[in-house]
């Protein structure tokens, strides 16, 4: 049977991952601020690395929940609005899943350590100069991606709420049984 709601899991990593990616954008954003090698420079990439890591993990459960309990379809039932709705969420999915793994490649390449929670990960590449740079810019085409769909994405939602007013953004916030 279709679902009409989103599974409460789904809503609270969607606004979970909301969250850890402006930390995560903030944090990067903030690195900018202080003198190459300086201590609160790597520590703005590491935490930046550790809130990436949490989006890796939070997404991948998201993605069991969707795969197990499924999702409601688009509230627009034109066709056109249903691809471009369903184009934008599978975006968003491999986006952020696939942008922590370049994170995790570019720590590796440049033979730094990885942490998380007190873990240290193994070292699993050779450092390489070369591929640290290559992996550099793939992250950072990545990132600046994200920041463009989730700026679409966003607005879509609030353009839904406030000039459509239809039910799309109440049913991600759990406010509405359809
Ligand atoms: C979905 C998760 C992630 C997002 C959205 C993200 C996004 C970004 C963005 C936008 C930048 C700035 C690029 C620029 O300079 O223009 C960046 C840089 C960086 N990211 Fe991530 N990242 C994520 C996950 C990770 C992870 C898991 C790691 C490592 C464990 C990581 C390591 C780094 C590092 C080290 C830099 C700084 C590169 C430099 O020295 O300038 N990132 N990331
Ligand atoms: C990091 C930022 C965001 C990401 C990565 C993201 C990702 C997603 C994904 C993948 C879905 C599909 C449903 C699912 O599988 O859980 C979704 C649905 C949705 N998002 Fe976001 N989202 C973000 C921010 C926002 C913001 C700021 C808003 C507020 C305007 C918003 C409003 C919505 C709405 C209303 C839906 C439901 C769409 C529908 O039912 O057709 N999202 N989001």
């Amino acid at each position: 049977m279709p679902k009409t709601k989103y599974h409460t899991a789904s809503i609270f990593f969607h606004w979970l991952v909301f969250f850890l990616v402006i930390a995560a954008f903030a944090v990067i954003e903030l690195k900018g601020q202080f003198p190459k090698g300086s201590e609160p420079r790597e520590l703005c990439k590491t935490v930046h690395g550790v809130i990436g890591q949490l989006i890796f993990i939070a997404m991948a459960l998201r993605l069991i929940v969707r795969f197990t309990y499924g999702v409601p379809k688009p509230t627009n039932p034109k066709p056109l609005f249903v691809s471009l709705a369903t184009a934008m969420h599978w975006m968003l999915y491999a986006l952020l899943l696939i942008s922590p793994i370049f994170g995790i490649l570019y720590f590796q390449y440049g033979g730094k350590e990885i942490h998380f929670f007190g873990l240290v990960w193994p070292q699993l590449v050779t450092p390489n100069p070369e591929m640290k740079k290559v992996v550099e810019g793939i992250h950072e085409f990545l990132g600046n991606s994200l920041y463009f769909l989730i700026g679409i994405h966003a607005l879509a939602g609030l353009w839904q709420h406030y000039v459509l007013k239809d039910a799309t953004l109440r049913r991600m916030l759990n406010k509405i049984v359809i």
